[in-house]
């Protein structure tokens, strides 16, 4: 009997908030790996707010999704067949799998992961792309020092727990901006910040002042907008921002909100940079090893938020945007 693989294909561009009919639920039956390919069957997929952004057409730090294309999506799975030398049936995978069942991929485009040593969903969280962002944006671009106040947007979510666990291990003081009692309770009595702000009740301004009274050496911002400027507002002298995310502004239907304290980088002699973490793909290794060690040491807390089954992609992506995920949000497929 020919197996059958179920797909989300891209149908349509987005206007707005991604609504269920910009992706067709399809299926098609499953073939076998070629020379130099693997068959993966996928168990746990990365859902990501830049996948919102993979389904605009323009420029961008990676080609767009074409439309009737599986949708990107990072996963990890099993080997079920392979046509190439590096890998055998069993064998645990991460890899651009895409918002499928089975996917059959390139051999060189997969990495070797291992649940014995972390639970699958972590490979897609703060051992996988999320946590190489917090890693490389904090330490390359951020450059945070002992002594320093590090303010993270977005605390609560993938990139954002992992930023503020590093800075917390390289000796700063962490403020936390969330959504919500619940998160900013969370990263200050689980992941041991400082403080945190709740964006949606308080005034961000006004807390970042009580918060950080000597100003901000590092923002990592993840959600760009208001928040933006209000840490703008609030700069130490030499501070660093590291744009990594504005997820606030991915659904826009009108302009983009730029920053309008953008002169605080000019008074306090500040920078603000971007960062997209494919740049320090050669270095993925040296920092998982690194990550591994403050994991099993339990100096970095890992939270994952699971949601089982493929059909219901469409709407669990939307709880990236309405802030209904606490942690790194996975796919479970079956
Ligand atoms: N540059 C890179 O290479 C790179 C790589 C990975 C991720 N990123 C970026 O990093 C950011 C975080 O990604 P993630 O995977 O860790 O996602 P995440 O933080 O786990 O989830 C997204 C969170 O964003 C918050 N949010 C949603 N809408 C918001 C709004 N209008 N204003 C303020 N906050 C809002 C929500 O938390 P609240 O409940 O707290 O609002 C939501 O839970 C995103 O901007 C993403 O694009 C960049």
């Amino acid at each position: 009997m020919t197996q059958v693989n179920h797909q989300f294909r891209l149908a349509a561009r987005p206007v707005g908030m991604p609504k269920r009919t910009d992706w067709s639920y399809v299926e098609e039956p499953l073939r076998q790996p070629g020379t130099d390919e693997v068959l993966v069957k996928t168990l746990y997929l990365s859902l990501d707010p830049a996948m919102r952004g993979w389904m605009n057409e323009g420029k961008s730090y990676i080609a767009p999704v074409e439309i009737g294309a599986v949708m990107r999506a990072g996963g990890v799975g099993k080997v079920i067949a392979s046509g190439h030398p590096g890998f055998k049936e069993g064998d645990e995978v991460y890899g651009t799998l895409g918002i499928q069942e089975y996917a059959v991929v390139p051999g060189k485009t997969l990495t070797k992961v291992d649940s014995k040593l972390a639970p699958l969903p972590v490979y897609l969280g703060t051992l996988g792309m999320p946590g190489m962002t917090a890693y490389f944006g904090l330490l390359e671009v951020g450059k945070p020092k002992a002594g320093d106040t590090v303010v993270v947007s977005g605390a609560a979510g993938a990139v954002g727990t992992v930023v503020g666990q590093i800075a917390r291990i390289k000796g700063c003081r962490v403020v936390g901006i969330a959504g919500g009692q619940e998160k900013c309770d969370y990263v200050v009595r689980e992941l041991g910040f400082d403080a945190a702000i709740d964006y949606k009740s308080q005034d961000v301004k006004k807390a970042l002042r009580e918060h950080c009274p000597e100003g901000i050496n590092v923002y990592f911002d993840n959600v760009g907008g208001d928040i933006l400027d209000a840490a703008l507002a609030r700069l130490a002298r030499g501070a660093r921002i590291v744009i990594c995310g504005a997820i606030s502004q991915y659904n826009a239907t009108s302009a983009v909100k730029g920053p309008s304290n953008y002169m605080s980088l000019l008074v306090n002699r500040a920078s603000m940079t971007g960062m997209v973490v494919f740049d320090y793909a050669d270095r993925y290794a040296e920092a998982m090893r690194e990550m591994a060690g403050w994991l099993a040491a339990g100096k970095l807390k890992t939270r994952e938020d699971i949601v089982t089954g493929i059909e219901t992609f469409p709407e669990t992506l939307l709880k990236l945007f309405k802030g209904e995920n606490l942690g790194k949000l996975v796919l479970k497929v079956t």
